[in-house]
């Protein structure tokens, strides 16, 4: 109520007023380039959630075509419902996590076998209905499932069809397993239930490590309650033969049948999987209500949260007390033009990004089992290497208080574990892909003043991870190095000044991956430890030491490339635009070392003059765009893309199926359809990344091009439709052109950024003729933080639909310049 409040305060009653929840369409990214299949598309969650909320209430499916199978969100199109469930992931790749906690609704026990999920379940009939807060889909069997949800619980609501039996059944041995298998399938460890006298109440936990993350085991307690007290609650256990090859014998044998008790079971020494099943046997009832807390402490906890948070059966009160949060802490925030003249399908691509970018990291406070003390908790960051470029930076502008509240649990999870997280989930470090990236956020925020961090321990954070080679797990990902946290290959960053391609893996992506953290050193050092500012300014430099000025591809000079440690380039066979499987063993890491060569925001002038300068750089750029331009072997991929250019589309098969990956790229290149600004050809920015927003983001299921990344896709989105994109690292902010004639965004907690334009008249008008910023003509194609993000001002655009070289001012900066 609070927070609602001070959204009122903040944007006016009248604008609070507006539903904007209307326009999100929760099921963008629900589906992948094969119609009906997730594979390959966002790997969202669809479900019932508040914005960072611990719960993601929604249901977990069984895909029946394996190798195309991505359960990653729980949901599928049309994969068959194993259980709703109350924790999940959104939009992360890599193997499942999550999907615990669950319940599932049975209209008969007939030939089911509580240890047999193929015994009983369900294929969904009809369309499903996914708004904001509410989710409701209807079983083969007829039961309608009707789901809400609080910040750390959920309500269901099961209508059952007149004359079947009504049963719930709770597996807390359930998880989302890994179809495809892998070292990265999640494994249950054990848990207990305890059903209350009366068999209203039930209480316990489960314990589930593994994952993409490569977790230790994590504890989730459980209180859960039916509003009408069951006429019968069994208990039941039996033994752990999920197919998960660590536990499995690959008998042929029968699945065993659970041995059924009256009121608790624990799991004991063997993992015994244990349940409880529910039945209702009055025929005029004919729905079944529950509610259910989750905590990471304890059971008294979680029966707090189901109290406090769903204090009402009626579903309707938790669904709308959402979509008010939603709308005062989250939509209210970018405030656009929502009559009848506006353009629907953008204003849903707008309020759905926002949605999605929220859906995550999981606010904890309060919740961390592992210490005690009264910062802030935050896990589910999956993972900084995706977020730390649009979303963590808008996270600074339009949730502050949230911001600061994560870099400070970030902060001490690096005092109580010894390194900050590029990846965590599960209340564990893992898994690195590139470099240690909480450094760039904390760089970021660091330049644009965030308050009510202890900048002095950030810095030393940093230190830990610019100068510890983290121990190496030796994890099956990649057992050359650690890929738990911290920078793997620091015993070739430091020593030789770059990653060698002969000791370590990634070489080339994990090399100016690095540079750009030893600039984020650099940019705290200047107040922090003014002495180590040069040496991580050098540090940051070291990517030139893997440029090979002399190899040419494709009539360019210049690229990123394989040096051993002996200091001899390796450019036997060596084409930078291929990346082989662009994955943990490979030279560089889901992009081509053409791409990354790109991705130097610190010293775009040194890049430039690396690239022989202006004229060919821009060429370099122009190339990227064209069809056909891609090396790789881009197979069926379906997503039609042919560029070298490509900020979504990652297709991996699991390494255990037989076929191999199919294509690449993503993040890595979210800011190089930007980099015109660095010539003063604003223009072809503007359509460069116009034409990507408007090829792969579409109000449709198939409507993100791959992975959403935790919303890092959808952040992207939604600062190509303000006109703005951040230069992360540094307070520093590139003009574009917006999408909407009038945007009001509350930032900095309480001041006002207006972005407005004229001339928006039809689809192509989008050229930047002029711009004000604060009224006053501006002649650079760049912005600083505290010219407009502090306490906000107008940001005035003149568009038409001729290209136009605005520009006559310095270009953006180089802050990180420096020539080796
Ligand atoms: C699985 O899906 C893929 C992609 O749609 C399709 O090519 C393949 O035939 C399907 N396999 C099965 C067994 O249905
Ligand atoms: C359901 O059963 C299938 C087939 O036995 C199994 O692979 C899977 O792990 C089980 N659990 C879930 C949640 O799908
Ligand atoms: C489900 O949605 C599709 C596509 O919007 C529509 O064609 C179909 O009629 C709907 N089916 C039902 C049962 O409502
Ligand atoms: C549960 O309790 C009931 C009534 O006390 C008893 O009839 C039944 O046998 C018990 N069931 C089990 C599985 O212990
Ligand atoms: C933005 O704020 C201004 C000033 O309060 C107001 O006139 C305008 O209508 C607002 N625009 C939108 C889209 O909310
Ligand atoms: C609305 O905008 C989308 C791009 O986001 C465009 O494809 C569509 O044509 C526009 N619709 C109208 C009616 O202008
Ligand atoms: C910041 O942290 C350092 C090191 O823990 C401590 O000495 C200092 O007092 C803290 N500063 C503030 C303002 O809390
Ligand atoms: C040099 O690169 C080639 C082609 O990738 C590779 O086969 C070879 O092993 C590399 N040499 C060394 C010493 O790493
Ligand atoms: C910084 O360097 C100067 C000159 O080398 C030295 O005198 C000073 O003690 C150093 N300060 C710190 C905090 O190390
Ligand atoms: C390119 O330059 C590197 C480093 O100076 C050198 O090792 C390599 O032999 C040169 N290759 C060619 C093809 O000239
Ligand atoms: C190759 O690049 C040069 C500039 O570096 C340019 O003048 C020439 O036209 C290009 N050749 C081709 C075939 O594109
Ligand atoms: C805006 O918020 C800041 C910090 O919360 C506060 O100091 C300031 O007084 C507020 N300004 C207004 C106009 O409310």
């Amino acid at each position: 109520m609070a927070l609602f409040t001070f959204g009122l305060l903040s944007v006016g009653l009248a604008a609070a007023q507006v539903d904007y929840s209307q326009y999100v369409n929760p099921l963008i990214g629900s589906e992948g380039p094969f119609p009906g299949l997730a594979f390959g598309g966002g790997d969202i969650f669809v479900g019932a959630a508040l914005p960072f909320g611990v719960a993601k209430v929604g249901i977990d499916t069984y895909e029946d075509n394996v190798t195309f199978s991505t359960l990653n969100g729980g949901f599928t199109p049309f994969g068959r419902v194993t259980a709703i469930s109350m924790m999940h992931e959104s939009g992360t790749g890599g193997a499942p996590k999550y999907g615990i906690v669950p319940q599932m609704p049975l209209t008969t026990l007939e030939g089911v076998n509580v240890l047999d999920n193929t015994t009983y379940w369900q294929r969904r009939v009809g369309n499903d209905t996914a708004q904001v807060g509410y989710f409701a889909t209807q079983l083969e069997s007829g039961v309608t499932v009707h789901l809400g949800a609080g910040k750390h619980s959920g309500i269901m609501q099961y209508d059952f069809p007149a004359d079947t039996e009504k049963h719930v059944l709770v597996d807390l041995s359930h998880y989302l397993p890994s179809e495809t298998g892998g070292s990265g399938c999640q494994v249950y460890v054990g848990g207990a239930i305890n059903v209350q006298p009366g068999g209203k109440v039930y209480t316990g936990y489960t314990t589930v490590g593994g994952g993409w993350s490569e977790s230790a085991p994590m504890t989730t307690y459980v209180c859960g309650e039916f509003e009408e007290a069951p006429d019968q609650a069994i208990t039941f256990s039996g033994r752990l033969t999920d197919p998960v090859q660590r536990y499995h014998t690959w008998s042929n044998g029968p699945v065993p049948q659970a041995s059924f008790g009256n009121s608790s079971e624990v799991s004991g020494p063997l993992n015994d999987r244990v349940g409880a099943l529910f039945t209702w046997s009055n025929t005029s009832l004919l729905t079944i209500k529950s509610r259910v807390g989750i905590s990471m402490i304890s059971v008294d906890k979680a029966c707090d949260f189901k109290n406090k948070e769903i204090g009402s059966w009626n579903l309707s009160a938790t669904v709308d007390g959402a979509v008010q949060e939603w709308n005062a802490e989250v939509f209210s925030k970018i405030q656009v033009p929502t009559d009848s003249h506006q353009n629907r399908t953008n204003l849903v691509l707008l309020y759905s990004s926002l949605y999605f970018m929220h859906l995550m990291p999981s606010d904890r406070t309060g919740e961390n089992p592992l210490w005690s003390n009264d910062e802030p908790s935050w896990d589910d960051f999956y993972t900084f290497w995706d977020i730390f470029r649009c979303t963590t930076s808008l996270y600074h502008l339009i949730q502050p208080e949230r911001y600061i509240s994560m870099i400070r649990a970030v902060i001490d999870i690096w005092k109580y574990e010894g390194f900050t997280p590029d990846g965590r989930s599960g209340n564990y470090n893992g898994l690195v892909q590139g470099g240690s990236n909480a450094d760039n956020v904390f760089a970021d925020a660091f330049v644009k003043n965030l308050p009510g961090v202890n900048w002095t321990e950030a810095y030393q954070a940093m230190l830990t991870n610019a100068e510890v080679v983290p121990y190496n797990t030796f994890s099956y990902t990649d057992f050359t190095a650690s890929v738990k946290e911290g920078r793997g290959a620091l015993y070739d960053w430091i020593p030789l000044g770059y990653v060698s391609s002969d000791r370590s893996t990634r070489a080339v992506s994990r090399s100016v991956e690095y540079a750009l953290n030893d600039f984020s050193l650099s940019q705290l050092a200047r107040s922090i430890a003014p002495n180590d500012t040069q040496k991580y300014l050098r540090r940051s430099a070291q990517w030139q030491n893997i440029w090979a000025h002399n190899i040419t591809h494709k009539n360019f000079t210049g690229f990123l490339s394989p040096r051993l440690a002996s200091g001899e380039f390796n450019l036997t066979d060596y084409n930078p635009a291929l990346c082989g499987e662009c994955e943990w063993s490979s030279i560089s890491y889901e992009a081509t070392p053409f791409e990354y060569s790109f991705t130097i925001p610190h010293d775009m002038q040194t890049l430039i003059q690396f690239m022989g300068g202006a004229a060919d750089f821009e060429r370099r750029l122009d190339y990227i765009f064209l069809p056909n331009t891609s090396e790789q072997d881009l197979g069926a991929n379906g997503a039609g893309i042919t560029t070298l250019m490509n900020i979504g589309q990652v297709l991996t098969f699991s390494a255990y199926s037989s076929l191999v990956l199919i294509s690449h790229s993503n993040e890595p290149d979210f800011a190089t359809p930007y980099e015109y600004n660095y010539l003063n050809k604003q223009w072809k920015s503007v359509r460069q990344s116009r034409s990507l927003a408007n090829t792969y983001f579409h109000d449709d299921p198939y409507g993100v091009p791959g992975n959403s990344d935790a919303g890092a896709l959808n952040s992207w989105l939604i600062w190509q439709m303000l006109g703005l994109y951040p230069v992360v690292t540094q307070p520093v902010y590139l003009i574009e052109s917006p999408w909407f004639d009038d945007i009001n965004m509350t930032i900095n907690g309480n001041a006002t950024l207006r972005i407005t334009a004229t001339g928006l008249d039809n689809a192509d008008s989008y050229y930047v003729q002029s711009v004000r910023v604060n009224e006053q003509l501006w002649d650079r194609n760049w912005l600083e933080h505290d010219d407009i993000m502090v306490n906000g001002g107008t940001i005035a655009f003149e568009l038409g639909s001729q290209p136009k070289m605005w520009e006559t001012g310095e270009v953006p900066p180089s802050p990180g310049h420096l020539v080796l």
